[in-house]
């Protein structure tokens, strides 16, 4: 990925501070301090933060003029990483920081010990270059700082547009902000300034994005619309218009669009070009069910419709929501020739592993109204690992294309795995669509998207071979930490379980199993390395396979350093789970307790 801001901060190694400056801090109570730096300076002023100190919470004025306000974690007595905080490009030269500290100092000899009035600095420079040995080499992650959900995701112009809920100043979740990549191959990601920001009507949360081709909202034709959560006392519904193809963002001055008298979020939006009138899915969490409002401008909405009180999971919150139409194909991959339309839910917790999970229904939409074509006893899953959450699909992408990119995490560890610079990436691009199961129900097919064939490298070719209780090892690709492919084909014998598995030189590993009796498949992390930061973490996570035929499995898997995910080469099932290895994996071994076969067995190192 490419730098958002380039240079080497030479002030992380003591005693060279070279092109940037300590800047001094007024303490005026135990609790409070305050800053001031003129803008010419420097570009940023970088603030030292240590996870897990108390909360500072800082008003940025320019020129007396509040200008941004957030929270961050203020390095006490260890410095875990830095953050910058832009100074040029204010309204205002003359920045003034007023920090308030939760800390409940009694001195104020305890203000001034702060490691942090020590070691923050005005510097032109801030590095990202990356310092984690758990950054994925190929999953979109941000140059720094905290990321959950994708947001805002449109394709204009051969450019797909990833804009995600991110946090500037810290790595766990804070000061909520629409953090923007962009990519020309849904592989290769740049990084750029934020592309909605936070404003006094709250932070910004979860939303998306599409292209206004009729000019239907005033804003201009071609123009991109988005729509996001403003959050603050209340969650109410804004609107934004970019006219540089989806770089720059104006906020229409008649924000909020929606004030809905319940907690709502996510607003999920397209086109619906027989009506002359858009449609927008909005997930009212509490309640557990999705919004559908209709606009003819995105301006003015009409609530149509509800759907969900009752239906799947209603352990969690109904959060992120999408609405799509989808071919449906036969078990065995034949087009039916029939479409039918699928709601995306992700909730929070209830997933069926534990904490967050990306639900669907499939059914019919008549334009104003979602109805379900399963009883509401049924749940289905996106993804039967434990990290994929709040998985929303892109707009305007070519070729009638349904392509999303979920966040591999869950809420209930999100904020403590291990690393520090950033925290999160992204699940691989996968295109959607239907097929009918064996018991009468459709669901969902996600395949990786064809785009992450182009990472593959040569491929080391294994051929075929006997199964074996014992099992056979093959070696996985020492460049780039073991980041690889593997595409493996077997065929069990007499419904024996096959097993995949992953292991390092430290005594971790990860356990693969196919069990063609069940018409499942398996994963296990919980001696997958790094487990302890979270109770909820080891686990073994298992997908109900459905198989066109269970006496051959064709499996693809995507290591990235601390991801693995697993789909069946049709993309009946898709399974995601982080692992944090303290050495990479190096082998894998596949065994089976009958003799079996493998049909094939390709690894592809990853070029990137
Ligand atoms: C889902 C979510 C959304 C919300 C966002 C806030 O992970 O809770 O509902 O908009 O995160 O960051």
């Amino acid at each position: 990925m490419k730098s958002l801001v380039c240079g080497l901060m030479l002030s992380l190694i003591p005693g060279m501070v070279s092109a940037s400056e300590i800047i001094k801090v007024e303490h005026i109570s135990p609790s409070n301090s305050l800053i001031r730096v003129n803008a010419d300076q420097g570009e940023y002023i970088l603030l030292p933060v240590q996870e897990g100190a108390p909360m500072s919470h800082i008003r940025v004025l320019a020129d007396g003029r509040l200008d941004e306000t957030l929270n961050i974690m203020l390095a006490e007595n260890k410095i875990d990483y830095f953050v910058p905080l832009k100074l040029k490009g204010r309204d205002g030269d003359n920045v003034l920081l007023d920090i308030r500290c939760d800390a409940g100092r009694s001195s104020m000899r305890d203000a001034k010990d702060g490691i942090w009035t020590k070691e923050i600095i005005v510097s032109d420079e801030f590095d990202t270059t990356n310092r984690e040995k758990y950054r994925p080499l190929y999953h979109h992650t941000p140059l720094y700082g905290w990321m959950n959900d994708p947001n805002g995701m449109v394709y204009k112009d051969g450019v797909w547009h990833l804009s995600y809920q991110w946090n500037p100043y810290g790595s766990k979740w804070e000061n909520m902000t629409w953090g923007h990549s962009t990519s020309k191959d849904l592989i290769h990601w740049e990084s750029h300034q934020p592309s909605v920001d936070r404003d006094a009507l709250g932070a910004i949360f979860s939303g998306s994005a599409a292209i206004d081709k009729t000019n239907s909202t005033g804003f201009g034709e071609n123009s991109i619309v988005a729509m996001y959560t403003s959050a603050d006392a209340s969650q109410t519904q804004s609107l934004a218009h970019s006219s540089d193809g989806g770089y720059t963002f104006e906020k229409y001055p008649g924000n909020p669009v929606i004030a809905y008298d319940r907690e709502s979020r996510d607003p999920n939006f397209f086109r619906d070009e027989a009506n002359n009138r858009w449609v927008l899915l909005l997930a009212s969490a509490l309640d557990h069910e999705m919004l559908i409002f209709t606009s003819p401008d995105m301006k003015t909405w009409t609530l149509e419709s509800k759907f969900g009180r009752g239906y799947g999971s209603q352990d969690g919150v109904w959060e992120c929501p999408d609405l799509m139409e989808l071919p449906v194909y036969k078990l065995n991959g034949e087009p039916t020739g029939k479409k039918k339309w699928v709601l995306i839910c992700n909730i929070n917790p209830g997933g069926p592993f534990g904490g967050s999970a990306a639900q669907y229904f499939v059914g019919d939409f008549d334009g104003k109204t979602f109805t379900s074509e399963s009883a509401p006893e049924v749940t289905k899953w996106i993804d039967y690992g434990k990290d994929y959450y709040a998985a929303v699909s892109f707009s305007d992408a070519p070729d009638n294309r349904h392509t999303i990119i979920g966040w591999m995490s869950n809420w209930q560890y999100a904020n403590d795995v291990p690393t520090k610079q950033f925290r999160s990436a992204n699940s691989l691009p996968r295109d959607l669509s239907l097929f009918e199961g064996r018991e009468g129900q459709t669901y969902l097919a996600s395949v990786p998207s064809p785009e992450v064939d182009l990472i593959r490298g040569k491929a080391i070719k294994y051929g075929k071979s006997g199964l074996s209780k014992k099992g056979k090892n093959y070696m996985l690709p020492a460049q780039n930490d073991g980041v690889c492919e593997i595409v493996i084909s077997v065929e069990p014998k007499d419904e024996n379980p096959v097993e995949i598995k992953l292991s390092n030189k430290a005594g971790e590993n990860v356990v693969m199993t196919i069990d063609p009796k069940a018409d499942t498949f398996s994963m296990d992390r919980t001696k997958s390395g790094l487990t302890d930061f979270s109770e909820h973490f080891p686990c073994v996570t298992t997908a109900p396979a459905y198989s066109a035929d269970t006496k051959k499995y064709d499996i693809r898997i995507f290591i990235d350093r601390s991801s693995i995910e697993a789909f069946s080469s049709d993309g009946h099932f898709a399974m995601t789970n982080l692992v944090f290895p303290n050495s990479p994996y190096t082998t894998l071994t596949v065994s089976s307790p009958a003799s079996g076969k493998i049909n094939d067995l390709k690894i592809y190192p990853v070029k990137y």
